[in-house]
């Protein structure tokens, strides 16, 4: 099937083509970057209008690169929840009008689950068609089920998925998302935004030391499943400023001394280390619960913006190895909020019949 997707949850409008679920058309992405920066951060209203004027240009670039016409769409998927609601509204009221006009389906997607599929999509403009290997989660579900885990800078969570229509949410993070804590941190070492690409490029600085700040791995009650990235956050805030004796005072004795940039890039990489390891010892959990359970994962699907980071690639492919894990990270390109997971996610949906009515609405929430 040959599925036209639209997202514009938060500040990017993105539409792409996808056939089959997997193999990608076009990927186009209107970033918002230059309207918010001054901001520090998105402004809802002037994302919503934004979106009003990219979304059809978009939708058409994706088509014109995928070289169809839209009479030739099988149907039309829209990341319907969460975000910004005014950002929601307008994608949804476009894939309406559009699956309306076409009389062709309509799918709404839930943009975390979205993120949990990312890796299956193929690498863009090279033909790179992944292997449909056997017990590919696509392929009809030998590889379920899985465990699957969104780390973005909107949402930090895991998933037991027992198939592409049966995802339950097993913990998420209880203060801030893995993303947000980058680009905390990256603000504090005065990095531009968005900082995770950054604080990951500071990181691999030739020389940093990784053991150089002894920083806390979040491990929150022995059995929990959530995360907590605000402890890290703080620790890092003191490493750089020093440690608050007083309200209004801070001790600058030689244990806590505000750090020079200099030593950045080593607090860089030790945040990364503890950041990454508090990932890996909650999957850890989820797998040796879930064989208490008597379940037996297969998969790790992984997906949202810091599956981009080099650290966390490394050790989750580490983390899958050693738990006999067949590990599904995305591709770069599809790391970041894109529309291409939307409509490859929309096929699976529409296979099991799960379409959506007219009065599909936008939802601020995750499911
Ligand atoms: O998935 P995404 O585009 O948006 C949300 O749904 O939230 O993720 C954006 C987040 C930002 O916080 C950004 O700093 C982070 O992903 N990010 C990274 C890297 N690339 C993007 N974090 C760490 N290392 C990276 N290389
Ligand atoms: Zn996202």
């Amino acid at each position: 099937m040959l599925i036209l997707a639209l997202e514009t949850s938060c500040d990017e409008t993105a539409a792409a083509v996808v056939r089959d679920g997997t193999r990608v058309l076009s990927n186009v992405i209107a970033s918002q970057y230059d309207l918010h920066a001054e901001y520090a951060g998105v402004v809802p209203e002037i994302a919503s209008r934004a979106h009003v004027e990219a979304v059809l240009p978009t939708v058409r670039e994706a088509l014109a690169q995928a070289g169809i016409g839209l009479g030739m769409i099988d149907a039309v998927a829209v990341g319907n929840r969460p975000g910004l609601i005014g950002s929601l509204l307008v994608g949804v009221a476009a894939a309406k009008s559009l699956a309306w006009s076409l009389g062709k389906p309509l799918v709404g997607v839930d943009h975390v689950r979205a993120h949990l599929y990312s890796g299956m999509l193929t690498a863009p403009d090279n033909g790179d068609v992944r292997p449909t290997l056997p017990g590919h989660p696509g392929a009809g579900g030998g590889a379920f089920p899985a465990l699957g885990l969104v780390v973005s800078g909107g949402h930090t969570a895991m998933y037991e998925v027992r198939s592409w229509t049966d995802i339950t949410r097993l913990g998420a993070t209880i203060d801030d998302a893995m993303g947000e804590a980058y680009d905390k941190v990256a603000a504090m070492m005065n990095l531009p935004h968005p900082g995770g690409p950054n604080v990951d490029r500071m990181a691999r600085t030739q020389g940093a030391d990784e053991r150089a700040f002894d920083l806390p791995i979040s491990r929150l009650s022995p059995t929990s499943l959530d995360f907590s990235f605000s402890g890290l956050k703080t620790s890092v805030l003191y490493a750089i400023r020093g440690v608050p004796e007083r309200a209004g005072r801070e001790k600058h004795d030689a244990a806590h001394a505000p750090t020079t940039p200099d030593q950045f890039p080593s607090l860089a990489a030790s945040f990364q280390r503890a950041a990454c390891a508090a990932v890996t010892l909650k999957l850890q959990r989820a797998v040796d619960q879930s064989r208490e359970r008597g379940v037996t994962y297969r998969t790790l699907l992984t997906g949202g913006g810091v599956t981009a980071n080099s650290r966390l690639r490394t050790d989750l492919a580490a983390f899958a190895q050693k738990n006999a894990l067949s590990l599904r990270l995305p591709a770069l390109a599809y790391c970041m909020d894109n529309a291409a997971m939307i409509g490859g996610l929309a096929e699976h949906l529409l296979r099991a019949g799960q379409t959506s009515t007219w009065d599909l609405q936008a939802v601020p929430t995750t499911a």
